[in-house]
């Protein structure tokens, strides 16, 4: 029998507000708790759904085939570059691979504006070509006799054909540029690299949660999986040919394969998510409505607006901001309210939340507020925050259980802002699994080891740009 575990992630201060605020509270609270029946309910049609796209083409969680086969043993070297874009920043990476699970990486990074995540993706290719051919010149790398590899970690659905090749089935995160989807990003940017005579040939195609798993996995042989949790959501793991029923693309150099769950879709039908109206209010709003609805209870990009949402609809029933002279300009702007903000208001645990007022004041504006106000908003932000940690922990948890993970345990490669930077984030999800998986209740963390996987999405690329070569060496 095992040992119950001792949840880890901490409780905040009671409300204490009028009977209205504290009536408003205890609402929200039912709506946006998940009790461990909800979340086993969860994980199970999670499991469902992982085998259901395994089987067939064009189901929700669509479970893309990487075609990155086998897995890497930590002693490849060479200099590979890489190429980044799908979270806030595009990056150009220099990898070079040393042996012995160890690199060195030597990067640039550039901010994508609102205008080329909506412009035509003509545009977008081009910038991204001159930001290639800058940092070649900064590194002394544009006179080369051959062309140089580069591994193109591009973090959006594609269905991919070859380790090189695929088709864009959708955009999320807030790009949504034209004469994209349909079509193969590889040689969009590749047309581009020509026509800039960039030296360049895109040898390798990569969601970056499966670069993540590969980076960690370059370090940590024992990997089985890599997820994102960041400006969006989703995971990767290394799966049985055999289970990969859909699979009609012949031979191959291994008998596991590397998939992408695209997660981020899981119950777009909200036949099970417990989805409340400030998650449809966020939705409706969205670039893509109906879409990523699980994505969007779990991510950077999402959560502060959801918070926002909670706390305007307070605004407008005067339970919240209300004092005269309340500045609420800022507040009542969408997306003000960012997730960072979560960050920084979770992490304050002071009697007298100094750090939470200090939040609302430089960010938002809101200089007359008081102490039944702070606590109302931290504890908006912990119910949300917890929400989606729960909501990560029944992904990883179905991952773990389909993948049969025993008490020998497995390692997990996690990038992102959300896990690295928000408190509490990670002991949430602990303690969420916890409860998915009693068996392993005792010792969850040494038996999924979760871990931060930094720069996944760089070193992923270059690693896959190796294996590329690897099965190319090989076949
Ligand atoms: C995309 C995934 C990507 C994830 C994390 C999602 O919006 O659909 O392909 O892995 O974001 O960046």
């Amino acid at each position: 029998m095992s040992k119950a575990h001792a949840p880890k992630a901490a409780k905040s201060q009671p409300i204490n507000g009028s009977p209205e605020q504290n009536a408003y509270m205890d609402d929200i609270t039912k709506q946006f708790t998940i009790d461990t029946e909800k979340l086993i309910a969860i994980k199970d049609h999670f499991i469902v759904e992982m085998e259901k796209g395994l089987s067939k083409e064009k189901q929700t969680m669509v479970m893309i085939p990487s075609y990155v086969e086998g897995r890497l043993t930590g002693q490849e070297q060479g200099h590979y570059l890489a190429l980044d874009l799908g979270g806030t920043n595009l990056r150009v990476v220099l990898v070079t691979l040393e042996g012995h699970g160890k690199f060195k990486t030597v990067s640039t990074k550039a901010r994508v504006s609102e205008e080329l995540k909506t412009g035509s993706m003509r545009d977008l290719c081009e910038y991204i070509a001159d930001c290639i051919d800058t940092f070649l010149t900064e590194q002394n790398l544009e006179n080369v006799d051959e062309d140089l590899a580069l591994g193109f970690t591009f973090s959006f659905p594609v269905l991919q054909s070859k380790i090189n090749r695929g088709i864009q089935t959708a955009w999320t995160k807030g790009f949504n540029c034209t004469g994209a989807v349909g079509k193969d990003p590889v040689l969009l940017l590749q047309d581009a690299l020509l026509r800039k005579h960039v030296p360049v040939k895109i040898t390798a195609l990569v969601n970056d949660t499966v670069g993540t798993l590969l980076s960690n996995a370059y370090q940590k042989p024992e990997t089985v999986a890599g997820l994102i949790l960041g400006t969006g959501s989703n995971g990767a793991y290394v799966e049985q040919m055999t289970n990969i029923k859909k699979w009609k693309d012949g031979a191959t150099t291994s008998h596991e394969m590397v998939i992408n769950t695209e997660f981020g879709a899981f119950d777009n039908e909200r036949v099970m998510l417990p989805v409340t109206r400030f998650d449809n209010k966020l939705d409706r709003k969205s670039i893509n409505p109906h879409f990523q609805i699980f994505e969007k209870l779990i991510s950077g990009m999402y959560l502060g607006e959801i918070v926002r949402n909670v706390i305007t609809d307070m605004m407008d029933r005067n339970l919240l901001f209300c004092q005269p002279g309340q500045n609420t300009d800022i507040i009542s702007g969408h997306y003000q309210f960012e997730t960072s903000f979560m960050s920084a208001i979770e992490s304050d645990d002071s009697p007298d939340l100094a750090t939470v007022r200090e939040t609302l004041d430089t960010n938002l504006n809101l200089i007359k507020v008081d102490d039944v106000e702070l606590r109302i908003v931290k504890r908006i932000c912990e119910l949300v925050g917890t929400r989606a940690a729960r909501l990560a922990a029944a992904a990883i948890a179905g991952i773990a259980i389909h993948t049969k993970v025993d008490r020998k345990g497995a390692d997990i490669g996690i990038d992102g802002s959300l896990y690295e930077f928000y408190p509490s984030f990670e002991d949430r999800i602990y303690d969420g699994m916890a409860e998915l998986m009693p068996d392993f209740a005792d010792d969850i963390q040494n038996i999924v080891r979760l871990g931060l996987a930094r720069d996944g999405s760089g070193v992923g690329a270059a690693l896959t740009a190796c294996v590329a070569d690897k099965m190319f060496k090989s076949k």
